[in-house]
């Protein structure tokens, strides 16, 4: 496993790769890696194949207010982690030089963003799109792998290929849960016992009501007493909870193909996630 900073070096190195055959597989992430990066890391295996890591804590993707300055770096962990997966490379790029990156092209407004996540944190999806971007110039990946849990960036991503004509193939992979069923995030790592009990409970919660959405195209009642059942075990604010078609669009007939997304705070921890109805 090589671990690389600069961008040039690792251009060169890929461009070696890609001369042998190799294709390029990427898995974008901004470290504190938990299972859940470990089965993107083991999607993105393939016999033709090199695998890239890419580490990096985007400065973009936050508001002043956020939890940028607190974001768990667990370098050294996650670099041994890598290795046992026989990672090819991690790309640690070094924050002036991506920086200073220019893309070439303009990075176009997708109305998908405006929705859920992007009302709430209209920073975020601009500040993604922009690092992905500048990763996708520079690596030129063939594939590259995003968790079904952040769905909404998932498409986000989909959509920016598309609508810049990139070839690289945007593959979804499974949300991981622990025992309990909360879903996989770095940002789990904030949680206290208490609150780490409230957010598994989340899922138990949101799982009894979805045989309720399952049969029914109006919501407005299942959703209110979900969103009572919530608060009553604790959660602080619900930012949304929303039941969209998996294009994020509104709703039509029954057997839409739909999920329930939802984004909640416990204490100032913002999680977010969700579920196939
Ligand atoms: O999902 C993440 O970890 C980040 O949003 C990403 C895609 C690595 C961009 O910084």
């Amino acid at each position: 496993m090589r671990v690389i900073k600069q961008i040039s070096k690792l251009q060169l190195n890929l461009l070696n790769q890609k001369k042998i055959g190799k294709k390029v597989h990427l898995i974008p992430t901004m470290g504190a890696l938990h299972d859940g990066h470990i089965s993107l890391v083991k999607s993105a295996k393939a016999k033709k194949a090199i695998r890239i890591v890419s580490i990096f804590v985007n400065p973009d993707q936050f508001s002043p207010n956020e939890d940028l300055n607190k974001y768990p770096s667990t370098i050294k962990h996650d670099l041994k982690l890598l290795k046992k997966e026989r990672v090819d490379i991690v790309f640690l790029p070094n924050k002036d030089e991506i920086k200073k990156y220019k893309i070439k092209y303009k990075i176009p407004n997708l109305s998908i963003e405006n929705k859920l996540c992007g009302k709430t944190r209209p920073h975020f999806f601009p500040g993604v799109k922009k690092i992905v971007t500048k990763l996708f110039d520079i690596i030129e990946p063939d594939k590259s792998f995003f968790g079904e849990k952040d769905y909404q960036q998932y498409l986000v991503i989909k959509e920016l290929c598309k609508k810049m004509k990139r070839k690289t193939v945007i593959v979804k992979c499974r949300t991981i849960r622990d025992q309990k069923g909360l879903a996989l995030s770095s940002r789990n790592n904030y949680l206290n016992e208490k609150e780490k009990k409230m957010a598994q409970k989340i899922n138990q919660l949101v799982k009894q009501f979805l045989p309720f959405f399952r049969k029914n195209l109006k919501v407005g009642t299942g959703t209110q007493m979900l969103k009572k059942d919530l608060y009553k075990h604790g959660i602080d604010s619900i930012d949304y909870l929303k039941i969209f078609t998996e294009q994020l669009t509104t709703r039509k007939k029954l057997n839409d193909k739909c999920r329930l997304f939802i984004a909640v705070k416990i204490g100032s921890t913002r999680l977010i996630d969700n579920y196939k109805i």
